[in-house]
């Protein structure tokens, strides 16, 4: 960031909202989702992952991570960004080759739907209508050898255990069993709301629970190292935008406490100021402003985060009334 801060800084408004569109705000958990990672696959004698998870040679079976977060916890947006940056892990698309599968489970589907979407991410779009459930997760199984296939990574993956008429849970969970066990060596990371891990747990002998490690997205607590990147964060793209934000304002703190602590809501609203004083050619950000465009997606409460009086006083009447809790 800070080469592309004294290299190539946005100055019209088209382009300081495209590039304040773009930022990922680290906030501290990107190192531990790769240490996460790191452990489902071989090193080199450098000490470097690279793209070969790491199969039990007695089973012949990879493993897995569960990424797991509230809606809005940054999901998403942190599991894009590793395989961004990730040397060994590169997400095949449309137009680019890669060894790691991205999908994301629309809330109606099946695990067949599921299969399907392997499929025709893998380039086999002409799935038979007909075609059974078990069949298809064979030929996925097949595809990603084929393919090259090293990790696929499920998002939304709690939309795969609905329960409703025609819905197989069970069957859900074996598929991603199925992955790990006869792939050839596939590292699995599904991510989803906490659900997810109440659903696999669901499963009576626990053997697909057993092969997944979890990694929880938390909430970012006052005064913490995340909370202090965040923070930065926000003052350096200020700057980049020519923002004025006081320090005295402690807008960071005020945003992380309006959301809960939640990183990616967090950013969100902290991009949204900022947005806001962009396109509308403000110099500064105020907290009077602030607590406008709070107000807007947030109905009438009486007092907000951007109350405009010192931020110590702020908490701590909000704390007496409750926020938060
Ligand atoms: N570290 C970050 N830097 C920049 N933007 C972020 C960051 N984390 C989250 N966001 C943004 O915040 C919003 C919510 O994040 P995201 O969609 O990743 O959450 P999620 O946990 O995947 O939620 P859901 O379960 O609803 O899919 C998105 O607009 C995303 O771009
Ligand atoms: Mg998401």
């Amino acid at each position: 960031m800070m080469l592309e801060v004294l290299h190539n800084p946005p100055t019209t408004i088209p382009e300081k909202v495209a590039w304040l569109a773009d930022r990922y705000w680290r906030f501290g958990m990107e190192e531990a989702l790769e240490d996460h990672l790191f452990d489902l696959f071989d090193v080199n004698d450098d000490g470097q992952m690279i793209a070969k998870p790491r199969v039990d040679p007695l089973t012949g079976e990879s493993r897995g991570i569960m990424v797991l977060g509230r809606s809005g916890d940054g999901k998403t947006a942190l599991l894009k960004r590793t395989l961004r940056t990730n040397m060994a892990l590169t997400e095949l698309t449309d137009d680019l080759e890669g060894n790691t599968l991205y999908i994301t489970v629309p809330p109606e589907a099946t695990i067949k739907k599921l299969a399907e979407l392997i499929l025709a991410k893998t380039g086999y779009q002409k799935v038979d209508a007909k075609l059974r459930s078990a069949d298809a997760w064979e030929m996925v199984i097949h595809r990603i050898g084929l393919v090259g296939i090293k990790a696929i990574v499920i998002d939304e993956c709690h939309h795969i255990f609905r329960r409703g008429a025609g819905r197989d849970v069970a069957g859900a969970i074996q598929s991603l069993k199925h992955i790990m066990q006869s792939a050839g060596g596939v590292a699995l990371i599904v991510a989803g709301v906490s659900n997810l891990r109440d659903d696999i747990l669901s499963e009576p002998s626990g053997e697909t629970f057993r092969r997944f490690e979890e990694f929880h997205l938390g909430d970012i607590l006052p005064g913490s190292k995340e909370a202090a990147i965040f923070a930065k964060n926000f003052a350096k793209s200020a700057e980049v935008l020519g923002v004025a934000v006081s320090p005295t304002d402690a807008m960071a703190e005020r945003i992380l406490f309006a959301r809960y602590g939640q990183i990616g809501r967090s950013v969100e609203l902290g991009k949204k100021l900022l947005h806001d004083a962009v396109v509308r050619r403000r110099d500064a950000l105020t907290l009077e402003r602030a607590e406008a465009i709070f107000r807007r997606s947030n109905g009438t409460i009486e007092m907000t985060p951007f109350h405009a009086a010192s931020w110590r006083s702020v908490q701590k009447e909000l704390e007496a009334i409750g926020w938060g809790q």
